[in-house]
């Protein structure tokens, strides 16, 4: 017998009704209460999270929180810390939290406190960073690294790489480069490994099953590379380490087991930068910098798993956007940081929420019968200005926004940076208040509803905070959407038909193929053409 779905409850239905008087509320009007701001912002440690733009009441928060009691959000909070099963698909924990907890807590599930296995890698990890960086790692003709490539790809790749960009200006000149080799077309590597050195270069393979199809290709390619310079295969053991959930497949790679960087299963590859795949932050801006970046994430999580629903910033984050989609009717979630070295901040997001939140079926197996996961997509604010916010503007669909905007530059001139504040309220002010014209044309209906997250610096530690707060918030639309966010089988699919058509490639005989007759149209056509 299915489970009474979360859209027929009463709380769902309240909140339904109540979207229906809020259809013809203009933000504008909203905006005529004067204690507006105060009654819709929390601040935690240098971030403040104003949600006064979005097309809410004080009566909304109230109903959106009796929908998230009703889905006993709290226990589930408290179950996540746990370390209870809620992955239930693969039956296992998501204690992503425990890679950023203190070293005087402690974590246990079945005997193991996991704490400590964290707390040892972490160790494992200094060292290492430390060796390197002072240059007592030595490459095969004895001189030190200074560049490291990491190979890896989705979670492997997308929170170093985003992290090493937005804290870029942390490095000091002297300091080891940093180089990202994702792509399964060989390009990156085409790109990047002739500009290098191999006498001073250090791969670390960053993959948590140390199976994914893209890693293998490109680390065949890379320790192919160096066994030419270096003319002897010893030579892997001191250019490749791994950052693996399965140190044994690194072992039979070739690797020792004091250069295998271990994590666990019960970490998400999405989840999994605050865990030895963060190595190369680590490498590049050092282990402090990396550590800051942890707590930051850990103050995040006691707000958390503490703060009163109505004073939780990742809890308003996952409501608000449930608001926004299922209630109002918009599928779509824009983030827009005013911050260049947060470039690649919304594809990270992409996979954080899109792979999370892409589900149809709720924990039960049960067919959704209400919208999941919206779609996310972002950029550089002050750049897409120039690109996409017409749409956001003036198109007959928008999305709600997430301004991110530091208040403080780093590295800018203090003067020109004035203007990145100015651009970043006046865009969040224009989309809320619209304008009015005879002009048909030059009409902005206003009304598109936006959060600002405002950062006195983009610094580790709120880079950390900020990260992590979207990660819950995941979880709480997870909890309400009765999903499990912590699987993705959707990705399997694609990845077994590639497998096949693979073999179909190198084999190629002079026989029909056996799919339908685009695929084996293009096949066809690609064969005769090669
Ligand atoms: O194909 C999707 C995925 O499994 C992601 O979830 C993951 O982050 C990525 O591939 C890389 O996986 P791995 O770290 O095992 O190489």
């Amino acid at each position: 017998m299915a489970e009474q779905s979360v859209s027929h409850s009463g709380a769902w239905k309240a909140l339904q009704s109540h979207a229906s008087k809020m259809e013809s509320v203009h933000l504008r009007d909203l905006f005529t209460a004067a204690q507006r701001f105060e009654d819709f912002s929390v601040e935690l440690n240098g971030l403040l999270f104003d949600y006064s733009k979005q097309r809410i009441r004080q009566e909304t928060i109230e109903l959106l929180v009796a929908l998230a009691n009703q889905q006993q959000l709290p226990d589930q909070i408290q179950q996540l810390f746990q370390g209870a099963p809620l992955n239930c698909t693969e039956n296992r924990p998501a204690l992503h939290t425990v890679l950023r907890s203190h070293s005087d807590e402690s974590v246990a599930v079945n005997g193991v406190n996991l704490v400590k296995q964290v707390q040892t890698v972490r160790k494992q990890m200094r060292r290492f960073v430390d060796r390197v960086r002072m240059g007592h790692w030595r490459g095969f003709s004895g001189r030190r690294m200074t560049d490291v490539v990491n190979i890896g790809v989705g979670g492997s790749d997308l929170g170093p790489k985003m992290v090493c960009r937005a804290l870029r200006l942390r490095r000091r000149e002297e300091q080891i480069r940093i180089h990202f080799i994702s792509s399964i077309d060989g390009a990156h590597a085409a790109d990047i490994l002739p500009r290098l050195d191999p006498e001073t270069t250090l791969f670390v393979v960053s993959s948590k099953t140390f199976t994914t199809a893209d890693t293998m290709a490109n680390a065949a390619a890379a320790r192919k590379w160096l066994i030419e310079a270096a003319g002897d295969e010893q030579a892997v053991a001191q250019h490749f380490v791994a950052a693996t959930a399965h140190a044994e497949s690194a072992k039979k790679w070739g690797l020792p087991e004091e250069n295998i960087f271990p994590f666990w299963e019960w970490v998400g590859g999405r989840y999994s930068m605050w865990s030895s795949i963060g190595l190369p932050i680590a490498l590049y801006l050092g282990m402090d910098v990396f550590e800051e970046m942890l707590e930051g994430a850990w103050q995040a999580d006691q707000h958390f798993s503490t703060a009163p629903l109505e004073q939780n910033i990742p809890v308003l984050m996952g409501l608000v956007g449930i608001w926004n989609s299922n209630f109002l009717g918009m599928p779509g979630h824009v983030v827009l940081p005013y911050a260049a070295h947060l470039f690649h901040f919304s594809s990270y997001l992409e996979q954080l929420e899109m792979e999370s939140l892409g589900k149809s079926v709720t924990r039960n197996g049960e067919r959704v019968v209400h919208d999941t996961g919206p779609i996310v997509w972002g950029g550089v604010g002050s750049n897409a200005q120039h690109a996409f916010y017409q749409l956001l503007h003036q198109g007959t669909r928008f999305a709600p926004m997430d301004f991110i905007l530091p208040i403080h530059p780093v590295g800018a001139e203090a003067q020109q940076y004035q203007l990145t504040i100015a651009n970043c309220l006046a865009q969040s002010r224009a989309f809320m208040v619209g304008q009015e014209s005879e002009e048909p044309h030059r009409c902005h209906e206003g009304n598109r509803p936006s959060t600002t997250f405002l950062l006195d610096a983009l610094t580790p530690h709120s880079l950390g905070m900020l990260v992590a707060f979207y990660e819950h918030k995941v979880f709480v639309q997870s909890v309400i959407w009765e999903i499990n966010p912590f699987d993705q089988f959707g990705v399997e699919l694609g990845k077994q038909i590639a497998n096949q058509l693979h073999q179909e490639l190198i084999h190629a005989g002079g026989e029909e193929p056996p799919y339908d007759s685009s695929t084996n149209g293009l096949l066809r056509r690609i064969r005769s053409r090669s």
